[in-house]
Formats: C-alpha cells, sequence, structure tokens
C-alpha cells in the first residue's frame, strides 16, 4: 500500500515537472508553472524520505542528515536567490547548476563505493552486482557528466562575476580532446575488463573529468557564457537521469530527462538566435574574447543628440511608438519607469509596443522577465520577427540600453564577430532615438554604425533618468 502511494507521488511529480516546464515558455504562465513544478518536487522527495523501502523492507531512518542537509541548503538557497540583483541571475543559474552536477557525481561515488572494494574470491575481478557492467557504465557516466557539468558551471559562474578571466593556450582544444579521450579509455577499460584495483582508476576518471570541464570553459568568450551554461544544465539533467536509473527511481528519471532536453533544446535555440554553430560557440572567440572588428576602427562621421523636451515632443505626437529594451535596461533596473512612460503615451493616443529580441540582456527571457516585474501587458510584447514586419509603420523607437542586438552591423559586414546575427530592423522606422550613457560598444565589443545615420538621435543618460525627465517633461506638455 504504501509502496502505492510512493508512486502515486512519483506520478504527481513527473506530471508537475512536465505542466510547470509547459508554463515556463510563457511569461503570463511562468510564475505559476515553476511554482506547480516545485510543489510536485515537494511530494516527490517528501514521499521517498517517509516511504521509501529498500529491496529488504528498510526505510530511511538517517533523517538528522536528511533535514539538516535540506535545512542548510534550504536557508542558503532561498537566500541567494531573494539577494541576487536580476543582472546577476546568469552567475546564480550556473552556480545552482553546478550544485546540481555535483549531486550526481557524488550519488555515483557512493554507489562506486558499494561494488569498488568487492572482489570475487581469488580473482582480480570485482564482484559485480545484479545488473553487472551496465550499473558500472551508468555510475561511470553519472560520475564523468555530473564532474563536468559542476567544474564548468563553477568556471561559468566566476568567468560571469569577474573572478575567472577567459584563459587560453595553444593546442588547448586538442589538450581536451587528449584528455576526453583518456576518460573514455579508462571508463572503458573499467567497465570491459572489471579490474581489482577500480577504485584508483575511477577516482582518476573523477579527477580527469573535473579538469576537463575546467579546461572545457576556460577558453569561451564572455558573451557565450549563456550558451555554455544552458549545455552544462542539459549535463547536470542527464547526470541526474544516471541516477534515476541507478536507484530505478521514476522521478528522477523523468526529472533528469526533463531537464536535460529542455537544456539542449534551449542551447540550439540559442546559438540560432546568434545564428552561430554550436561549435562555433565552443571553439570561437565571440564576445568576450572578441575585440572590436574592422568596423570598429572605421570612421563613422559624426552623430547628432536630442534633448529630453525635444524626444517628448517627438514621442508625444507620435501616433505607434516602439520601445527597445536591452542589457542597459536591466543595469539601470528602468523597468517600471518604462511601464510609467507607456502607460503616459497611451493615455495621449499613442500606440506603444516593445520590440524583443530574442538574446536582449544576458540570460534568455531577460526582457520578458524584467518588463513582467513592472506589470507590462504581454500582449504588448513583440517578437523580433513581427516586431521587423511593423517597425515600416512606425514613427519613434525608442532604443533603452540596447546595441548590439540592433547592429546593422550583423546584416550587412561579414568581418563583424555579430555577423549573421538577426536584429531589430529599426531603421526601418521613421525615427530613431537612442539612450545609451556613453559612444561605448555593446557586449560584442564593437561599434554601432546604427548611431551615426541620419534618422538616429543620441539621448544621453542613465536609462532610468532618462525616462523619469522624459516622464516629467510629457506631463507638462
Ligand atoms: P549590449 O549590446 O550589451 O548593450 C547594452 C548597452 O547598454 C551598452 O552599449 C551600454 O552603453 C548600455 N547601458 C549600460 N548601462 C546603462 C544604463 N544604466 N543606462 C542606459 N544604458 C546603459 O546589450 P543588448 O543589445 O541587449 O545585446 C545583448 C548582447 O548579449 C548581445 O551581444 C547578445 O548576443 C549577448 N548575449 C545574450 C544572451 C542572452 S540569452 N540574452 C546570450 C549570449 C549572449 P553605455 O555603456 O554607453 O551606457
Amino acid at each position: 500500500m504504501e509502496l502505492n502511494i510512493l508512486t502515486v507521488c512519483y506520478l504527481i511529480g513527473s506530471v508537475t515537472f512536465i505542466l510547470g516546464l509547459k508554463m515556463l515558455s510563457n511569461p503570463a504562465t511562468a510564475r505559476r508553472g515553476n511554482l506547480i513544478a516545485a510543489a510536485g518536487m515537494t511530494i516527490a522527495i517528501t514521499g521517498t524520505i517517509f516511504l521509501y523501502k529498500d529491496d529488504t523492507g528498510n526505510k530511511l531512518h538517517n533523517y538528522a542528515w536528511i533535514f539538516g542537509g535540506i535545512l542548510i541548503g534550504g536557508i542558503i538557497g532561498t537566500l541567494a536567490a531573494k539577494k541576487v540583483k536580476m543582472t546577476a541571475m546568469p552567475e546564480m543559474v550556473s552556480m545552482f547548476n553546478g550544485m546540481g552536477g555535483a549531486c550526481a557525481a557524488l550519488i555515483s561515488i557512493v554507489e562506486f563505493s558499494h561494488i569498488g572494494n568487492n572482489v570475487v574470491p581469488g580473482s582480480h575481478k570485482l564482484l559485480l552486482p545484479e545488473g553487472g557492467q551496465g550499473i558500472i557504465l551508468i555510475i561511470l557516466l553519472g560520475v564523468i557528466i555530473g564532474s563536468i557539468s559542476f567544474a564548468g558551471s563553477m568556471i561559468a559562474w566566476g568567468k560571469l562575476n569577474g573572478k575567472v578571466k577567459d584563459f587560453s593556450f595553444k593546442g588547448q582544444h586538442l589538450f581536451n580532446i587528449a584528455i576526453l579521450l583518456v576518460i573514455l579509455g579508462l571508463a572503458t577499460y573499467l567497465i570491459g575488463w572489471t579490474p581489482a584495483n577500480a577504485t584508483i582508476i575511477f577516482f582518476l576518471v573523477f579527477a580527469l573529468s573535473l579538469l576537463y570541464g575546467i579546461f572545457f570553459v576556460f577558453p569561451i568568450g564572455g558573451a557565450d557564457m549563456p550558451v555554455v551554461i544552458s549545455l552544462l544544465n542539459s549535463f547536470t539533467g542527464v547526470a541526474a537521469a544516471c541516477g534515476g536509473f541507478l536507484y530505478n527511481n521514476k522521478v528522477m528519471l523523468t526529472g533528469g530527462i526533463l531537464v536535460g532536453a529542455a537544456g539542449t533544446l534551449l542551447t540550439i535555440l540559442m546559438c540560432k538566435a546568434m545564428n552561430r554553430s554550436l561549435t562555433n560557440v565552443l571553439i570561437g572567440s565571440f564576445g568576450g574574447g572578441a575585440k572590436a572588428g574592422p568596423l570598429g576602427k572605421k570612421e563613422q562621421g559624426s552623430y547628432k543628440e536630442i534633448s529630453i523636451s525635444d524626444a517628448a515632443v517627438v514621442m508625444s505626437y507620435a501616433h505607434k511608438v516602439f520601445i527597445v529594451p536591452g542589457y542597459g535596461l536591466a543595469v539601470a533596473q528602468a523597468q517600471h519607469a518604462c511601464h510609467e512612460l507607456e502607460k503616459l503615451l497611451e493615455e495621449k493616443g499613442v500606440e506603444v509596443k516593445y520590440a524583443i529580441h530574442p538574446v536582449a540582456g544576458r540570460m534568455p527571457g531577460h526582457m520578458n522577465v524584467l518588463l513582467a516585474e513592472a506589470d507590462v501587458s504581454y500582449e504588448k510584447l513583440l517578437e523580433m520577427e513581427q516586431a521587423n514586419e511593423e517597425f515600416p509603420g512606425t514613427d519613434v523607437v525608442l532604443i533603452l540600453g540596447a546595441n548590439d542586438v540592433v547592429n546593422p552591423a550583423a546584416k550587412h559586414d561579414p568581418s563583424s564577430p555579430i555577423y549573421g546575427m538577426p536584429i531589430l530592423d529599426v531603421e526601418l522606422a521613421k525615427t530613431v532615438i537612442v539612450n545609451k550613457r556613453s559612444m561605448k560598444p555593446g557586449y560584442a565589443g564593437i561599434e554601432n554604425e546604427l548611431f551615426y545615420r541620419p534618422k538616429t538621435s543620441m539621448l544621453f543618460g542613465d536609462a532610468k533618468k532618462v525616462l523619469q525627465d522624459l516622464i516629467g517633461e510629457i506631463k507638462n506638455l
């Protein structure tokens, strides 16, 4: 009977994970989806703690360790999530993902310790448990993938918060391939020959996997970090699924596979949005590693500025205004002021919409989350393709702290590191107003010729302050 209740708990867990994931794909339902999946996870964990019995009918008994761990982890996780700034979200995701990888690797280490010390009497071979070499294969997959995910995520976390610098040396890719081949060779030996000295080999595989994780992420450019984090996230999912296989635990298996699949899909989508192949991300040097391309050195001519009062007049008398949010809007925490400007313009009869580039900001869905925080209606957020269709009928495009995602070099300059990335075609509108603090480049480190075009006017200043001044000015018109 108890086992049946546990199975129902696992079923509820699995269904809520799938539902939650589906709901996460829409900003309107994302928050609820997260809570539903978390509730399912709580049911699955609680069921395991109180109802699980092993083959010999023993229940879990080490409650002090279990609840001690949950309490400490829960407090740290809650505080970290409450304290984190929106702009530091990718590094927190990376850190949490690394912890998942470490858990999966630790499960494999614990499970291997049950096998590694048992030798067939009078032989130099391991005494295999039921499941034979298949069990060792799953254990090895868990420790290899989990360790790579843990070490890689820690380096990604360090790089994102500036504590770890990009590091590469000549022949690094060959070095990485060599480590990987040694890991695979040792793993094959361990599975095929099951030697009595397996423990030493196992820990060698573990250490080399950590090393591989470090050197795998070290040379990757800073701007590519979200793609790498998403890839590592899928690794963690697969490593957790290995744990599900080991314990014959369906909910762990479902959860791991979902994370693995979602991470892989997100990685592919991000690469598509930047028009780059995964290989190019992993061995290329865009972003952190890239220096200003030839365009950066080209003489761009002069740019013109617009005053707050002129910008207020231009927008107030427009029929249709598009707002293009970018990383700078998140830095300035100007989302509430932005929403206020939108409401004010609409009161004056101006139609206002937002154009959302898929990789604006520093993480997937960054702009959607930011604007949702300020209660901007989801219907007003247009995806890139849709916005590009509407720009020709638009009077004013107001760019708030965006740069690379509106850089025309992506369309026509093959020497540009962002060449081929689809962009928001803001130049199709009648007037473009760009708000940023200076003429400095964005994340890709390149100049933006849009700022020098005749249609464009620069509105310098911190996004929040500029928006507040604009609101004040429009109110007085
Ligand atoms: P960026 O190209 O990074 O430009 C942001 C601009 O905001 C900067 O030029 C900066 O100029 C301005 N800014 C900074 N603080 C500001 C403030 N307080 N007030 C006003 N402006 C401010 O941003 P983007 O256009 O959103 O593009 C995102 C970049 O990240 C792309 O290159 C993209 O490929 C990359 N990336 C994104 C993702 C995801 S998933 N989102 C993943 C990988 C890579 P000033 O310093 O002059 O103010």
